[in-house]
Parts: structure tokens; sequence; C-alpha cells
């Protein structure tokens, strides 16, 4: 039996958990920063790197202590490499890899979205029914990033398409800090919604450009038209309601709508019929009910403590690359991008 400690640090929450032969949790300790960055409507990367820093090794003490475990029954250190905050990821990097270093521990430095897919494999005592066998569709939507891919493996994806401008989460993020609604916004949005009309505005669905995938998305123009045209929008035969809650409702509809479209054109054409959802966005109760509606998809959400940022996926995806024999180097490097996740204009 294998335990591998996961250290992640690549956004806002400074995570470390224990999990045993990539599977059975152990710990999970999760501290948010989101208290310090909602009053500016979004993550303030050097706050964040600040707080990680003065977190970390208290985070990584919880969870070898809530797992019952001394540093010296740790088989293994894996940790966040990338994407995300630069000065984030090597806050948790650099720690995981003096943890090793000090206690001759193999190490492995990971990538966070693929650890995202990932996390449906994760349980405490009690066993998934079925974990999603391979291929599957991924669909992986947080503030960072939205990508829909092919998996083939824990560590094999091909990139189907992705964003031409801003990610999902972030597209929910922006909408709400302009209407003041919170943050961060998807949480917030998602609450409103439940009470709001969805028919209240009707806002455009983007058109693709020459030159993009059929699968790609784009949330610029949605949220162009949310904040700066919204009167535009408004239907003329949908009741008037509160404002906010409507907005809410209309907006959240139109950017699962967007999602889903390419991500059913992508089941379709590749004939996957199970997805696989993972990252902040895919906590959102919208998007899971619509593709609950689909009865020809299997439709497989990771539990929600293991849906956003967390210890035990970088863990659980670590311990399949070192019992295959893989290590990193310390000098492993830290990087914002992954060639490929994102999009950028020519
Ligand atoms: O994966 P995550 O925790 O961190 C990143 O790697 O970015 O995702 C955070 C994103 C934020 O943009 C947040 O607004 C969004 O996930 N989010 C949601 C919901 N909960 C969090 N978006 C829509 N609906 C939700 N319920
Ligand atoms: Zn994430």
């Amino acid at each position: 039996m294998m335990k591998i400690l996961g250290i992640e640090s690549s956004c806002d929450e400074c995570a470390a958990a224990v999990v045993e032969d990539g599977k059975l949790v152990l710990s999970n300790v999760v501290a948010t920063q989101i208290p310090l960055h909602a009053k500016y409507d979004g993550v303030v990367p050097e706050l964040a790197s600040r707080m990680h820093t003065e977190w970390i090794y208290r985070v990584a003490g919880e969870a070898l202590e809530k797992a019952g475990l001394s540093p010296a029954e740790i088989d293994g250190v894996a940790a966040t490499a990338h994407p995300g905050l630069l000065g984030s990821l090597l806050v948790g990097l650099s720690f995981a890899k003096a943890f090793a270093w000090a206690r001759k521990l193999p190490f492995i430095a990971v990538n966070h979205m693929l650890a995202h897919l990932y996390a449906p494999r994760l349980h405490w005592e009690q066993p998934p029914e079925a974990p999603p066998e391979y291929p599957f569709l991924g669909l992986l939507v947080s503030g960072g990033h939205s990508i829909i891919c092919r998996v083939d493996n824990f560590d094999a994806i091909s990139v189907l398409g992705t964003t031409v401008d801003d990610a999902a989460g972030e597209a929910f993020d922006k909408v709400s800090a302009h209407y003041g609604f919170g943050y961060p916004g998807g949480v917030y949005i998602d609450r409103l919604a439940k009470k709001g009309n969805p028919e209240a505005f009707r806002f455009p669905m983007p058109s693709l450009r020459k030159g993009d995938h059929p699968y790609d998305l784009s949330y610029s123009g949605l949220k162009t038209a949310v904040i700066n045209q919204l009167e535009q929008f408004r239907n003329p035969r949908a009741a008037a309601g509160s404002d906010r809650e409507d907005i809410a409702a209309s907006f959240q509809k139109t950017a699962v709508e967007i999602l889903l479209r390419a991500l059913f054109r992508a089941a379709e054409d590749t004939g996957l019929t199970t997805v696989v959802a993972g990252g902040g966005v895919a906590a959102n109760s919208y998007l899971r009910s619509r593709l609950a509606e689909r009865a020809d998809l299997r439709s497989i959400f990771p539990p929600m403590e293991f849906c956003g940022d967390n210890g035990a996926m970088i863990a659980g995806i670590g311990y399949q690359y070192l019992v295959r024999g893989d290590r990193s180097p310390l000098s492993a490097a830290a990087s914002a991008r992954v060639q490929g996740f994102k999009k950028r204009y020519p």
C-alpha cells in the first residue's frame, strides 16, 4: 500500500491530502482564501502566494494529523506544477520538493487539470459505484480554463475545444462583480438564479468564427451583453420579476447552453457517451440538472469536496505516476500555462 501526500496551491485554495493507493482518501484539508480575495472581487495573485507561504506548513501538517500518520509513514509526494498562478504554484511545489528531499521520498509534479479529471476515482471508506472507464469526454470548467477533451487515460487527453476568450468561471465572476452579487461569482449566481426567471432576458449564443473548432467556446460576447447591453435583451413577454435574480438566471442559462452545445456536439461526433466534469463550474446546479436530463449520456460529477481545488486529486493522480515508476526531478519548474489549454488571438 502506498500513501501519497498531495499538495495543491495553484490558485486561492491552500490544500493538502493523504490518499492511499490512488483512491482511498485518508485526509483532505482545504484552507480557502476566498474571504481574503472577496473584497477585490477576484484573486489577487500577490496576496494568494503570500497566504500560501504562511499556511502551507500547517495545512500539510493537518493533513498528516487527520490521516493519523507521521511523515515517516508517507511513501511519496505529489504537487501541482501547472497551470495556475505562478507565485502560488511555487509555494506548494517548493514545499512538496523539500518534504520529498528531506525524507528521501519519490516526488512527482502533476498537471492540475488532469487531476480534476481524476477526481471521480477518489472516495472515503465507501468506494464509488463504478468509476468512469476510459475513454470518456472531459468537461473542465474553472475560473481559468474551459476545456472539452477526449480522455484516454489519467495522463492522456486530446483537447477538442477550448475557450477563445474568457473561461466559463471567469464569465460568472465578472458578471457577478459587475452587479455586486458576491465572490466567487458562480456560487452567488447559482443561488440567485434559483429564484429568477431564465426567460427574462434572451442573451445571444456566440457564433463560431472561421478557423475556430466546432467545440470551441466563447464567453466575451455573453459577458458584454449581460454587463453593457442588458436592456437590449430584455424579453418583453416575460413577466417582470426581480432584476437581480432574473439577470442571474438568464445569464446562467445561456452560459451553460454554450458549454452544452459544444459538449453535445463532441459527444455526437466522437460517439463517447460518458462525460466527466471537473473544476469549480462543475458545481453548478443548472449544469448538473441539464446534463442529468440526457439519458443517453452518463454524466459523472465528482463529489463536491473533490470538485473544486483539493490535494486529494493531486495525491490520487500522483500515485498513478509513481506506481508506474515515473519521477520528477527536484528541479521541476512551475508554469502558469499548459500548451494548448487556452487559445489566444493571433
Ligand atoms: O476549479 P476552481 O475552484 O478554481 C480554478 O482552478 O479556477 O474554479 C473556480 C471557479 C470560479 O470562477 C467560480 O465562480 C466558479 O468556479 N464556480 C461556479 C460555481 N461554484 C464555483 N460556477 C458556476 N456555478 C457554481 N455553483
Ligand atoms: Zn482547479
